[in-house]
């Protein structure tokens, strides 16, 4: 694993957006999810994406991950132009990033050790897969509930399997939409300690949308957005 000290913020992914719009039509109209978003974090950072329920939050985290695609504009991630990848190019891309959403999003027939291998089974590794998960789960404080599913789970566990998914591909980038908006404060105060730590640990960037101003608070940076601008 690429593990680092602790306390080094210094790795993972830089991301330079520039220009980036995306559009949703919606009935007869046109709503713009994301109006000319120029947007640069160094490496390493840890930045909180904020605003109003509907302001494009999750539009930009999707768009810099690659699950939504964009109408206009630039993306790169490191030496990635990532608006021009596809096929297994964009694969590629999309499994070296972290996802972490508001509602865990676990497959819930799988146990919590087959929710974390689930990303690395379509890709060749030169690691034993079921290790690295196992290592992850434990990791997360989950060593003793592999064989759980998701349902036996409670809230705060379910988002700590969804994390040890997020970073069973060794991303540089780790992005979260409001990892603790279905949580109670003080699990979701543990959940945020977890993911700072382990974004020391393994040396990533970390792009946050939260519309908790305690959580942006803890970011060394905020970018608030309205009506899918910048503000
Ligand atoms: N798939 C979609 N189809 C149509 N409209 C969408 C879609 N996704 C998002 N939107 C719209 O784009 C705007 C931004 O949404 P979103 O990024 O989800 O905001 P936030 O995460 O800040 O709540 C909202 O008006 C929302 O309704
Ligand atoms: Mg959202």
């Amino acid at each position: 694993m690429s593990a680092l000290p602790r306390g080094s913020t210094r790795s993972g992914a830089n991301i330079r957006v520039t220009g980036l719009v995306k559009r949703f039509r919606s009935g007869g109209g046109t709503i713009v999810g994301a109006d000319q978003i120029d947007l640069t974090v160094p490496a390493g950072a840890t930045v909180a994406v904020t605003g109003p329920s509907g302001s494009g939050k999750s539009t930009l985290l999707h768009l810099i991950g690659a699950i939504e695609r964009a109408d206009e504009g630039r993306i790169e991630v490191d030496d990635i132009e990532v608006t021009g990848l596809s096929g297994r190019r964009l694969a590629r891309y999309r499994s070296g990033i972290g996802f972490v959403f508001q509602r865990f999003h676990l497959l819930p027939a799988l146990s919590a050790l087959d929710n974390v291998l689930a990303p690395l089974l379509p890709i060749r590794t030169g690691f034993d897969k079921v290790e690295r998960a196992r290592g992850l789960l434990a990791e997360v404080g989950l060593g003793d509930r592999e064989r759980a599913q998701p349902g036996q789970l409670s809230g705060g566990q379910q988002q700590r399997v969804a994390i040890a998914r997020a970073l069973v591909g060794q991303p540089r980038l780790l992005l979260a939409d409001e990892p603790t908006g279905n949580l109670d404060s003080a699990t979701g105060d543990e959940i945020m300690n977890l993911l700072w730590r382990l974004r020391d640990e393994h040396g990533m960037t970390l792009l946050m949308a939260t519309h908790e101003a305690s959580l942006a608070d803890r970011c060394e940076r905020t970018v608030r957005i309205h009506d899918g601008r910048i503000v």
